[in-house]
């Protein structure tokens, strides 16, 4: 079978493709034939080392795939051969709060992930896709679009009428406003290009502001709410838009910290919390209880991800650096 693996250091240039025998499932394994992988900007980090500078090499990179059951080891009775499934993208995280073990059974690092035409995986590890899905969309929903669910849904507690602040139009936002607009909430984006944010209107996006042309974009958000500030806020750009989403949040409202696209150490006025009541949530994906909920929800409402791009499996080191470039939108994916 191919597949690309991080081999002789990291960098997107170690990135290569290569050949193993295709593995046959184990006791409790099933053998899931990928159809498509997603990219998260995660993936970029783990190969270019950032991630997890001790991870071990060679590693077969990303969380993120949906394929279809081919065989099933001894004792497996959660799925069966035929089945369309989607990775788990903490093998070992089934429901309650991350654990050292949840932590430590992730896809893509520190496991082999998806971005392999077989994998073998613990028959406790996949997810059934929703029938109205191709592969490409399901392939989307492991890591991002749970991520979104948990932070909205499961731990933010959304309710209809609230207002929810999206930062960029990258994979977890995009799956945010789909949820928020579910929700019947009220959503704000932001973006550095009007044209992003003309799509994101399009999606239902009720007010945008581009960060770029408006770098005082927090001043912005409370004129946009009246004064009062978003009740959730998606904090996906981590050190350098912390400080800016405390200063628009509402009372009582709650941010979850989620990302790290522009660093990881930030220094806020920790007044801005306490006084207003903020509840600053960490998320840390999910486990797959929550994921199966997001799915009777993606399936009730016949919801379909964003996907902005499909590159072919041998294309796989630029859709990173396409990812990593930030021209997308919404989610991008790999088709085997
Ligand atoms: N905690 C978790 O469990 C978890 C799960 C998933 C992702 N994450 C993290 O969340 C972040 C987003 O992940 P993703 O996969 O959605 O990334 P992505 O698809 O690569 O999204 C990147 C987009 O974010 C926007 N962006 C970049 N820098 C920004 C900034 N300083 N302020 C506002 N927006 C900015 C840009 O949108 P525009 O082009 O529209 O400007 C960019 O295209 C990453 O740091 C990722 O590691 C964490």
């Amino acid at each position: 079978m191919n597949l690309f693996q991080i081999q002789g250091g990291f960098g997107i240039d170690h990135l290569k493709q290569t050949q193993r025998p295709t593995p046959s499932p184990g006791p409790g394994q099933v053998l899931v034939q990928v159809a498509a992988a997603s990219l998260n900007y995660r993936d970029v980090m783990t190969v270019k080392g950032q991630y997890n500078p001790k991870q071990p090499l060679p590693l077969v990179p990303l969380s993120d795939g949906a394929g279809t059951v081919r065989a099933v080891g001894p004792g497996v009775t959660r799925v069966k051969e035929g089945d369309r499934v989607m990775s788990l993208f903490s093998q070992r995280w089934l429901s309650g709060e991350p654990s050292a073990e949840a932590r430590s059974s992730t896809l893509g690092g520190p496991l082999d992930g998806m971005l392999s035409e077989w994998i073998c995986l613990d028959q406790e590890g996949v997810v059934m896709t929703p029938s109205h899905l191709s592969d490409e969309e399901a392939a989307t929903l492991p890591c991002a679009a749970v991520t979104a669910w948990n932070a909205l849904i499961a731990k933010g507690h959304l309710k209809t009428g609230d207002t929810v602040l999206l930062e960029g139009t990258g994979g977890v936002s995009i799956f945010a406003l789909q949820f928020a607009k579910l929700s019947g909430a009220k959503t704000i984006i932001t973006s550095s290009s009007d044209e992003k944010l003309e799509r994101a209107r399009s999606l239902g996006a009720d007010m945008t502001v581009n960060y770029k042309a408006e770098p005082d974009w927090s001043k912005r958000v409370k004129e946009m709410t009246g004064g009062e500030g978003a009740d959730h806020i998606m904090e996906v750009g981590g050190a350098g838009t912390l400080a800016a989403s405390l200063g628009c949040v509402a009372l009582g409202g709650t941010i979850s910290v989620i990302g790290v696209l522009s660093g990881t150490a930030a220094q806020v006025d920790i007044r801005s919390i306490l006084m207003k009541g903020v509840r600053v949530q960490g998320i840390f994906v999910g486990p797959r209880d929550i994921f199966e909920a997001m799915n009777r929800a993606v399936t009730l409402h016949q919801l379909r991800p964003v996907v902005g791009r499909v590159f072919p499996f041998a294309e796989a080191p630029e859709a990173l650096r396409y990812l990593e470039s930030g021209a997308h939108f919404g989610k991008v994916v790999i088709r085997m």
